[in-house]
């Protein structure tokens, strides 16, 4: 018996590609968008490069330039000028659907985020009990609802509830088929952990919780990132309660647990490369220390390895020009 070689695959370019194992398709890439009310001038994200809060005129001609590279597939963030407690309008994300939909057709496929982080006046993801100190699970989840018909209603692919209330998916798929919108998917995320990889998400949808909140940050209804039994339970849930597909965020800090969760939940899997993890990219490659295109294709690489069908990525329009 000679020596085992494991090098001997690996010598040419030609025998690598031959053994090479699934690669990332911008096919299964979805490009986020935010769109903000009253905004004049679009604006870079901080630590964000080419990636904007657009206005209602830029998001449409943004739409239009990703079609002719290949980007069909948005997931819209909505930011209204006018924030909340209790009482909510969803009519500004229901007419830029509409608008995108009636210049674009069936030639996009939209998702829209779910949730009331960018429309409360205290940043939180939903609705808030008279002390101030617990987030309301009922309250907010028919106000949820009531978004996810209007968005479905303008024409909207698919509901992606961001909240983590309890129940959503569930009052959602039962509002949904009642109003008649059976084949309006639900893209749920299921395993979202609470993060420090948020920030320039939070400053692109205005929605940071704010200081003086008796309650400081998401932990008591976001996942605790120590808990992969809650992941778990989640997934399972969300399942049975008519998600069609699952999603983990942020990505990197939790391949163990795309990886865990996509064996045992037999659904489409989605990951979500966060801000951070754009940020932190542009970060290095501005500063000379990696090379931006390679450094997100071994992140795009990872999240497949570790059980992605999907990735939502701020880099979805470079991946169409970086991947032939
Ligand atoms: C809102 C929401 C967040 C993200 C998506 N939906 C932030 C948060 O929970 O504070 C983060 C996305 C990103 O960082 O790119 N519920």
């Amino acid at each position: 018996m000679g020596e085992i070689s494991l090098r001997r695959l690996r010598q040419s370019q030609q025998i690598q590609e031959l053994v090479r194992g699934r690669t990332p398709s911008p096919l299964q890439m979805i490009q986020p968008l935010f769109v903000v009310e009253g905004l004049n001038q679009r604006e870079e994200l901080p630590g964000m490069p080419q990636v904007y809060r657009d206005t209602e005129s830029s998001a449409l001609s943004q739409i239009e330039r990703d079609l002719r590279v290949g980007v069909s597939k948005f997931l819209l963030f909505f930011v209204p000028k006018e924030k909340g407690s209790v009482d909510f309008r969803f009519d500004f994300g229901a007419r830029q659907i509409e608008k995108i939909k009636k210049e674009f057709g069936s030639s996009v496929f939209l998702g829209s985020d779910v949730c009331l982080c960018s429309s409360t006046e205290h940043g939180h993801c939903g609705i808030l009990n008279a002390q101030g100190d617990h987030v309301e699970n009922e309250k907010t989840v028919s106000t949820l609802c009531q978004a996810a018909i209007s968005y479905a209603q303008a024409g909207c692919d698919c509901i992606a509830p961001s909240d983590m209330m309890d129940g959503r998916i569930g009052a959602i798929r039962k509002n949904l088929d009642q109003k008649g919108h059976r084949r309006t998917l639900i893209m749920s995320y299921a395993v979202k952990f609470r993060s420090q990889f948020y920030g320039p998400f939070r400053v692109a949808a205005d929605s940071a919780p704010k200081n003086e909140n008796k309650l400081k940050d998401r932990s008591t209804y976001q996942l605790d990132p120590t808990r992969l039994d809650d992941a778990l339970l989640c997934a399972e849930r969300d399942a049975r309660e008519g998600a069609d597909i699952l999603m983990v965020k942020p990505g990197l800090p939790y391949l163990d647990v795309l990886k865990t969760v996509s064996e045992q939940v037999k659904l489409p899997w989605a990951v979500y490369q966060v801000s951070g993890e754009y940020a932190a990219i542009s970060l290095l490659s501005q500063a000379g220390l990696t090379n931006e295109q390679k450094a997100h294709e071994e992140l795009w690489t990872a999240y497949v390895r570790a059980g992605a069908s999907i990735i939502i990525t701020y880099a979805a329009r470079l991946a169409h020009q970086w991947i032939q």
